[in-house]
């Protein structure tokens, strides 16, 4: 079966891809690399000892579509490629709009004239607003998300659930990711931001490894424990696994009545100063931290209600914080510069 990954050669995609080819899907990954390294890839070869069919181009570039998909035969398509700077996202709309919202419909498009109908979708938990009470659960509505980001992962939701209406033939699912950290136990591949890093876990690493004098904690006065954020922290290799459970499933599936919705987190929460600590015993580096005020857009806390994957998908987080930092601390260490080395 040949799967095609957009955005194959970032964060989640490329241990996504590691885990496709290790159950031995054909992977052909289409990235614009506006984000990610094609060295990527090219460790993800070396690990699985198996090779990846890579096309640089853009989503938002019907013609590079057109190529793909004329050239090579495609069963699935997992698409992870999008921009995910939530302050970015407030700042430039439009361009996340385009990106994310154009870029996914032209793939829909392309797919459609192609008749390839399975369909798997990167989305968010933020697609569950600031109304929905925590745990979030799939049958709560879809809320209003605090970012352009958020909205543009809500759109394609919609636009997913109005395509699967109209063509009995396609099947979709919406993977809706909590808070994704660590890396492959190898330290071979890893999340390697751009500039100064917009997530908890790689700010946390690049001042452990001397990048970066001291984290910022945002807020320690909400109605928390310890008065820091509560999120939902899964492995990126679980969530990968989690891929391969949804594209297993999906497969099985003749036709479906509406797009599946599925959850994928651990179902608990963890502070931030808890990751701090945590960080601090595994690695048994120091990590010095200020503590400033809110972070506009931030919620307290939220969670995932992870039994619908359990139940349909049989997947299930196994990986716990302790490894989810080991983990990235190897990638850090190994990886002082991230894939630019
Ligand atoms: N990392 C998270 O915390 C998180 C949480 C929820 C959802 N997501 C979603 O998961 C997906 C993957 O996230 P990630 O953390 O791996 O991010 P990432 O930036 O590491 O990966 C995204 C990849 O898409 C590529 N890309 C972006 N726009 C493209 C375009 N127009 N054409 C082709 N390639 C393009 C980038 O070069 C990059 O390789 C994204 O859709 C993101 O919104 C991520």
């Amino acid at each position: 079966m040949n799967v095609l990954v957009t955005g194959g050669a970032g964060y989640i995609g490329s241990h996504t891809v590691l885990c496709l080819l290790n159950e031995g899907y054909h992977v052909i990954v289409l990235d614009n690399l506006c984000n990610s390294s094609v060295e990527a890839i090219k460790r993800v070869e070396q690990l699985t000892q198996q090779s990846v069919t890579f096309i640089e181009g853009d989503v938002c570039n019907k013609q590079h579509l057109e190529n793909v998909f004329t050239k090579h035969k495609v069963d699935c398509v997992i698409h992870f490629a999008a921009l995910k700077a939530v302050g970015e996202s407030a700042l430039q709309p439009l361009k996340y709009h385009h990106n994310n919202v154009s870029g996914s419909i032209n793939l829909l498009s392309c797919m459609a004239k192609h008749q390839v109908n399975q369909f798997i979708f990167s989305s968010s938990a933020t697609v569950y607003g600031e109304q929905n009470p925590y745990p979030y659960i799939e049958t709560m509505p879809l809320g209003t998300p605090s970012s352009p980001y958020g909205t543009t992962k809500m759109i394609v939701e919609r636009v997913l659930e109005d395509n699967n209406k109209a063509n009995v033939d396609f099947k979709a699912i919406s993977l809706r990711y909590f808070n994704p950290i660590g890396a492959h136990p190898s330290g071979e591949i890893g999340e390697d931001p751009s500039g100064i890093p917009n997530n908890l876990l790689p700010f946390v690493a690049q001042v452990a490894v001397g990048k970066r004098e001291k984290l910022t904690v945002f807020g320690d006065d909400y109605p928390t424990p310890d008065g820091t954020c509560l999120r939902d922290y899964l492995h990126v290799m679980d969530l990968a696994e989690g891929h391969v459970a949804a594209l297993n499933w999906l497969k099985q599936q003749t036709t479906l009545d509406e797009v599946a919705v599925f959850n994928l987190g651990t179902g608990t929460g963890t502070s931030v100063l808890n990751i701090i600590r945590a960080f601090e015993t595994e690695t048994g580096k120091p990590v010095p931290y200020e503590v400033a005020n809110r972070r506009e857009g931030d919620l307290p806390a939220f969670w995932a209600n992870a039994d619908k994957a359990k139940q349909v998908l049989k997947w299930q987080a196994k990986r716990d914080i302790n490894a989810m930092m080991q983990d990235t601390w190897r990638w850090q260490s190994n990886n002082p510069d991230g894939y630019s080395k």
